[in-house]
């Protein structure tokens, strides 16, 4: 039986203990991010790996600007009730060690080249880019440094929740347009000791139909 424990074990760690990620460490998770596989071998991604605990502090402090912001423009309490409670889903890296903002550039292919400037081909254009291969290359590459995190004895969250704030996040960054577009934040660091469990997974037969 092929051992995956290291897939089983992973879970989203969103507390963290006041401890540096030795920068070795961080260069083989971003390392194990870019073995991932990428559309046509694009490896259209780019991390900017944050250490500087100020510049954390600040990009959480505009998410949490942001969500409010969104919280207030509800028509009705419930959703502004329901907003405000996921702020702290949205901020869970404020007292990471380390962030990672993740960046997709734009995935480039013939048939895009083909069919976009065409009007009479609008639904096979967008049948053709609505598999957003750039973001499902970044997905790839989130997941691998997870798991190499995980396997290595750090805690990290996939989150894409406070993309809301991509604009602010870029004025505290200064947005370099090379690096491509912000599309998700992992937070790494030593788990703290008490961390909420891997939530249960639905049956197989659920998600997976074998067709023989
Ligand atoms: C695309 C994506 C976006 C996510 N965004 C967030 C987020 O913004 N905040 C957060 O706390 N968790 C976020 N998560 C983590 C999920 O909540 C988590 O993976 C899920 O609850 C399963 O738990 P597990 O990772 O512990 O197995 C995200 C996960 C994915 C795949």
């Amino acid at each position: 039986m092929t051992n995956l424990e290291f897939i089983y074990k992973r879970k989203s760690i969103r507390k963290f203990k006041d401890q540096e990620v030795p920068k070795e460490d961080l260069i083989e998770m971003l390392k194990a991010a870019t073995y991932a596989p990428s559309a046509k071998h694009q490896q259209n991604w780019h991390f900017d790996v944050i250490t500087n605990k100020e510049k954390i502090e600040e990009i959480a402090k505009v998410v949490g600007d942001r969500h409010m912001e969104i919280a207030n423009l509800a028509d009705n309490e419930k959703d502004q009730a329901n907003m405000s409670k996921f702020l702290k889903y949205y901020t869970v890296f404020k007292n990471a060690p380390v962030l990672v903002l993740v960046y997709a550039k734009p995935y480039k292919t013939v048939e895009y080249k083909i069919l976009k400037d065409k009007p009479e081909c609008k639904e096979l254009y967008n049948m053709a880019t609505s598999s957003q291969a750039e973001i499902q290359t970044i997905g790839a590459a989130v997941e691998n440094l997870l798991l190499a995190a995980a396997n290595m004895g750090y805690g990290a969250c996939y989150m894409t929740g406070p993309v809301h704030s991509r604009d602010k996040i870029y004025e505290v960054m200064g947005h370099d347009e090379t690096k491509g577009e912000l599309m998700a934040l992992i937070p790494v660091g030593v788990p703290e000791d008490s961390s909420a469990p891997q939530p249960p997974r639905l049956p197989l037969e659920d998600v997976v139909t074998f067709i023989d």
